[in-house]
């Protein structure tokens, strides 16, 4: 069976009216329920600041106070990310069947290729994009049959974006760490340690004719620990603050990061899982390259020990992150 992409309606809808199944309820449409005007200034925090201690703080406050901060000054070379940005897009840009080759196979579980929505959100309604999923690492997780074998570079790419990416993870989960009031390398431990997975999503929102009426991925929170996501230029991110949506601001070079559910499960709530969604634009093409960094399915999640006596008993349930993410996925209460 073949599947109809976001992408491929894009360019129809440039003649004829978008389908009814993207056009969003009035009560979520971005036009009427976005904060217009201003844009969200979440923490911008400086990576390179050689004082560890205010590092580690700033990242401590925005994580409690946001879920959601930008990292400037990161290790991650800047034309390591062009490049990453450019063979995703030429992946994209391909002839419609070549992509298909690495599709998810209509009716299977695996989140691992290219694909769309096909399963309709509970109100009916799709969002405006398409999508890559696949692990970057650690190997003995990676699936190369999933990946692109076009363009040519762009396994060495998105490899060496990988290995960058280790090393931005592993400082972040020290700082918070610190944050929490453990020794440096216990929230890895318990977070999964170095058999976490890295889960890549490419996320392509094609031009849409009425961006104010649709959205492109609907409001929700990462499952992972923590997300690393670099978007390109056009402006879509938003989060929830004070139940209401803003745009955050698009910072050049910067790395987003998403405190996720298994983070604030593991804080025992000390940390926020950001609320957020992603608008689309009339005239450009959005993309976004999140990375979810999340335990192995069979690795059990629960509020770390340490931060657990009498006073503060565990907010969450102790549970394997397969199952936690069979509840969210299915709208089981966890
Ligand atoms: C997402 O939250 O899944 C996408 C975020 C983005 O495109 O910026
Ligand atoms: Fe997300």
């Amino acid at each position: 069976m073949e599947v109809l992409r976001v992408q491929t309606i894009a360019h129809q809808s440039k003649e004829t009216p978008i389908p009814s199944m993207f056009v969003r309820a009035e009560t979520e449409q971005p036009g009427t329920t976005t904060v217009h005007g201003v844009k969200l200034e979440v923490p911008i925090i400086d990576f390179s600041n050689p004082d560890k201690e205010i590092l580690q703080n700033e990242i401590m406050e925005a994580s409690k106070e946001w879920g959601m901060f930008q990292i400037v000054n990161h290790e991650i070379p800047n034309d390591v990310i062009k490049k990453l940005q450019s063979v995703g897009r030429e992946f994209f840009e391909l002839p419609q069947e070549e992509k298909e080759v690495i599709a998810k196979p209509v009716g299977s579980n695996s989140i691992e290729g290219y694909g769309t929505n096909l399963q309709k959100e509970m109100n009916g309604k799709k969002g405006w994009v398409d999508h890559l999923f696949h692990i970057i690492w650690p190997p003995s997780s990676v699936n190369y049959r999933v990946w692109p074998n076009k363009p040519a570079s762009y396994r060495e790419v998105n490899e060496e974006y990988g290995k960058y990416l280790r090393g931005v993870t592993d400082k972040l989960f020290k700082s918070l760490s610190i944050g929490l009031g453990l020794e440096e390398h216990e929230l890895k431990e318990a977070a999964g340690g170095d058999n976490m997975i890295y889960l890549l999503k490419i996320n392509y929102y094609p031009p849409c004719p009425s961006p104010d009426l649709v959205l492109g991925v609907p409001p929700h929170t990462d499952m992972s620990h923590v997300t690393i996501l670099v978007p390109n230029e056009v402006q879509g991110l938003q989060a929830s603050r004070d139940g209401q949506w803003y745009d955050v601001k698009y910072v050049p070079n910067a790395l987003v990061i998403h405190i996720g559910d298994q983070m604030e499960i593991l804080s025992n709530g000390k940390y926020k899982a950001v609320y957020h969604r992603t608008t689309v634009n009339k005239d450009e093409t959005r993309m976004s390259w999140p990375v979810f960094i999340e335990p192995q399915g069979e690795f059990e999640v629960g509020p770390h020990p340490k931060l657990i006596n009498k006073d503060n008993p565990p907010k969450f349930k102790t549970k394997k992150y397969k199952d936690y993410a069979y509840c969210k996925l299915n709208k089981i209460p966890q």
